[in-house]
């Protein structure tokens, strides 16, 4: 999976429920394979009981040609389409609608129980991944492969915006399969980094090969934030903990508890870094099918003072706020341990 391209706007596929519907309909059923073995006169819709809307919306939607007997598809933009990243997204976009229209009460509200039956959140089942051998893994995989699809949209803007010490020594917690340690370490050639996420989360890390400018720099270490201890960096405390859209998953006061274990755990002067969504961005965000699969979250997302205030008095200072703005806005927060931070 590349890790330089930055795409902010959804794909012209997820702007309607009918679309995204369509798409992932065909992936379900293997139609891609089929519509790229066609014959120069075009698929016969007679091999498939599918609705003329069906062929339509494909036709809408800049995939081929819709003719009374068959459908004659254009190939580059079958091949542009058909990919397992867009599989990924077609999946998690159908099932965040789904739930904005099912769980409405839920997700436009601030409080209340996550539905039982929230398919986003039945998808984002981090417990699957507590083992490096987990029940489900294709269950993790699918997870995994959805937050690589939206950080290679994220990472090169959110990477570039950020200012790293010379020789930093990073930790990331939740960094997933490292895709943006890696941006981070493209840009800071002499920094090192140690991601730390779930075991299973880990395992899939060798379906994501680093970029070589890092390689020999990026390590990775399996654990749980609840449990484990944090790893060390180069044999020492880290210098820098990155937390990139990773908080926000947490409540409140175990947000709380992460960050103070984080400042501990860092060298004397050390910065934590802050990367989340924009909780006021969402004000402006249209409610559409195609911004769905952010919607599903707006509840969780916090100010970036939320994150000041969560610091204890005097243990941490902020020393950087910016904001970037991709398909929605995001914040960068530094957050410099003072030396009354330090434990006694
Ligand atoms: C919303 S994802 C963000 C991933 C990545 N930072 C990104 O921006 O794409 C949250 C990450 O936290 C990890 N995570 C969840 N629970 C965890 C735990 N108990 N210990 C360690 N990592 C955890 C997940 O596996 C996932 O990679």
């Amino acid at each position: 999976m590349s890790t330089s391209r930055t795409e902010p706007a959804a794909p012209l596929w997820c702007q309607s429920l009918a679309s995204i519907s369509c798409i992932k309909a065909a992936f379900d059923i293997g139609l891609w394979d089929e519509l790229r073995d066609a014959e120069e006169q075009g698929y016969s819709l007679a091999q498939r009981p599918l609705s003329r809307v069906f062929w339509q919306t494909l036709e809408d939607l800049g995939l081929g040609r819709l003719d009374a007997e068959a459908f004659v598809p254009d190939q580059s933009a079958i091949i542009a389409l058909a990919t397992p990243e867009n599989r990924i997204k077609a999946e998690f976009q159908a099932l965040a609608a789904a739930d904005l229209l099912e769980h409405g009460a839920f997700f436009l509200a601030r409080d209340g129980e996550i539905p039982e039956d929230s398919r986003v959140f039945q998808f984002f089942n981090y417990a699957d991944a507590t083992s490096a051998t987990p029940k489900a893994p294709h269950r993790v995989a699918a997870w995994v492969d959805y937050l690589a699809y939206c950080a290679v949209r994220e990472n090169d803007r959110l990477a570039d915006a950020v200012q790293l010490p010379a020789g930093a020594r990073v930790l990331e917690i939740g960094g997933n399969v490292g895709l943006f340690a890696d941006a981070l370490l493209q840009r800071h050639s002499t920094a090192q980094a140690v991601v730390f996420d779930l075991p299973g989360v880990i395992a899939q890390t060798p379906n994501f090969p680093l970029s070589d400018a890092v390689r020999g720099r990026l390590s990775f270490e399996a654990g749980d934030l609840r449990y484990d201890r944090l790893p060390r960096v180069g044999g020492e405390a880290p210098s820098v903990v990155v937390f990139k859209s990773v908080l926000h998953d947490w409540p409140d006061a175990t947000a709380q508890g992460i960050l103070a274990e984080a400042l501990d755990h860092l060298a004397p002067g050390g910065l934590v870094l802050i990367v989340e969504r924009l909780a006021e961005s969402f004000h402006a965000l249209a409610m559409t099918p195609a911004n769905a699969h952010n919607h599903a979250f707006t509840r969780f997302y916090r100010t970036p003072q939320w994150y000041i205030d969560a610091v204890a008095k005097g243990q941490a200072v902020a020393t950087q706020l910016d904001t970037v703005n991709i398909d929605t806005g995001f914040f960068i927060l530094g957050l410099t341990k003072t030396p009354s931070g330090e434990p006694s």
